[in-house]
């Protein structure tokens, strides 16, 4: 099945403002994802160097920032990494945070040191703002990971693309519509493929009854749900289409909302050209399950703002929108 404009190339977009936004200060390379605690603090993951994708400081190693969502003006702060690990090959990708019943903060990262797919596990120590390195988490299926989302403080979903295996394949898989892109359960007693079949999956994320997870594909364009089972194996329930390539999901912890970075015109993201630049979308759905799921449109700019949004999340009327490469955008809604 060969499908056209896998990478919506063409799209131009009508853009959609909104009143109180600003970039955040000291995130100028990229905000790739944002995972916010229930208690408002917010961790941004910045740097991802993409193969073939523009980087504006392809030397310098990958950040994870916090920003902390109840102050009047928040600020985004780096967290210091602890010693030992190895910061010079820190390429962080998705991101996904676990708080254990007592209220130990475990933050999951997707990491592409030297192009392979490791995930880290890092413990928040909130006194000194810092992160302590707890394990690598490696494995045959774990191929190249996009995104997690965290299931305990060792278990979690990941849903593998082929950018850091095979750069080629990916290409082929999106102008060529092969299906080989899956989810994978990982916990230290079984690591399994829990479900397949999809173009490129990407983000990935959980309803706040933790019965259902999404998965988005974004050269499919859609949004899969999916029932979680007792032994972790997850089977279809329903996809909503969209006409937008989706990137991450975030849920709206009291809404169930689902919140989605779109890329309205995948192939500029490969450009680098100034007169062509990514364009940023932010959708939000609402009552996934029903029969009539409402999407919205929430933002979108061609660029001139805010270049390829990866990421939308949102916490007690304020959002947050990050990107691939570029900045990131706080709003009060
Ligand atoms: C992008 O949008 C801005 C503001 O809406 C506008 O001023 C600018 O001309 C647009 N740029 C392009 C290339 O369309």
């Amino acid at each position: 099945m060969l499908k056209r404009n896998r990478l919506n190339a063409s799209r131009e977009i009508a853009p959609v403002t909104l009143p109180n936004c600003r970039l955040i200060k000291g995130i100028e390379t990229g905000s790739e994802d944002i995972d916010i605690l229930p208690n408002g603090l917010a961790f941004i993951s910045s740097g991802l160097k993409y193969p073939g994708i523009k980087s504006f400081a392809p030397d310098k190693p990958g950040e994870i920032f916090l920003m902390d969502l109840n102050e009047d003006n928040p600020r985004a702060v780096e967290l210091r990494i602890s010693r030992g690990f190895d910061m010079a090959s820190f390429n962080p990708h998705g991101i996904s945070t676990y708080v254990d019943r007592d209220d130990t903060v475990y933050l999951f990262v997707v990491n592409h040191p030297h192009q392979k797919t490791t995930v880290e596990l890092f413990k928040f120590v909130e006194d000194d703002s810092s992160l302590l390195h707890l394990k690598t988490f490696r494995h045959d299926l774990l191929t190249s990971v996009n995104d997690i989302v965290a299931m305990g403080p060792d278990s979690f979903y990941a849903t593998n693309d082929h950018y850091f295996s095979d750069f080629i394949l990916m290409f082929l898989e999106m102008f060529l519509g092969l299906t080989w892109s899956n989810v994978v359960y990982y916990s230290p007693k079984e690591v399994k493929e829990v479900a397949a079949g999809f173009y490129s999956a990407n983000g990935i994320n959980i309803s706040p009854d933790r019965k259902y997870i999404y998965v988005a594909d974004v050269f499919d364009h859609n949004v899969h749900v999916m029932e979680k089972h007792a032994n972790w194996n997850l089977t279809h329930v329903k996809t909503l289409q969209l006409d937008t390539l989706v990137d991450n999901l975030s849920i709206d912890p009291h809404t169930g909302d689902i919140w989605i970075g779109c890329h309205p015109n995948g192939m500029k993201l490969f450009y680098d050209d100034p007169e062509n630049l990514p364009a940023s979308e932010v959708l939000r759905i609402q009552n996934i399950l029903s029969e009539e799921p409402a999407v919205t449109r929430i933002y979108a700019d061609n660029g001139s703002v805010l270049q390829g949004s990866s990421v939308a999340s949102v916490y007690e009327g304020k959002l947050l929108i990050g990107t691939v490469f570029h900045r990131a955008l706080y709003c009060e809604l």
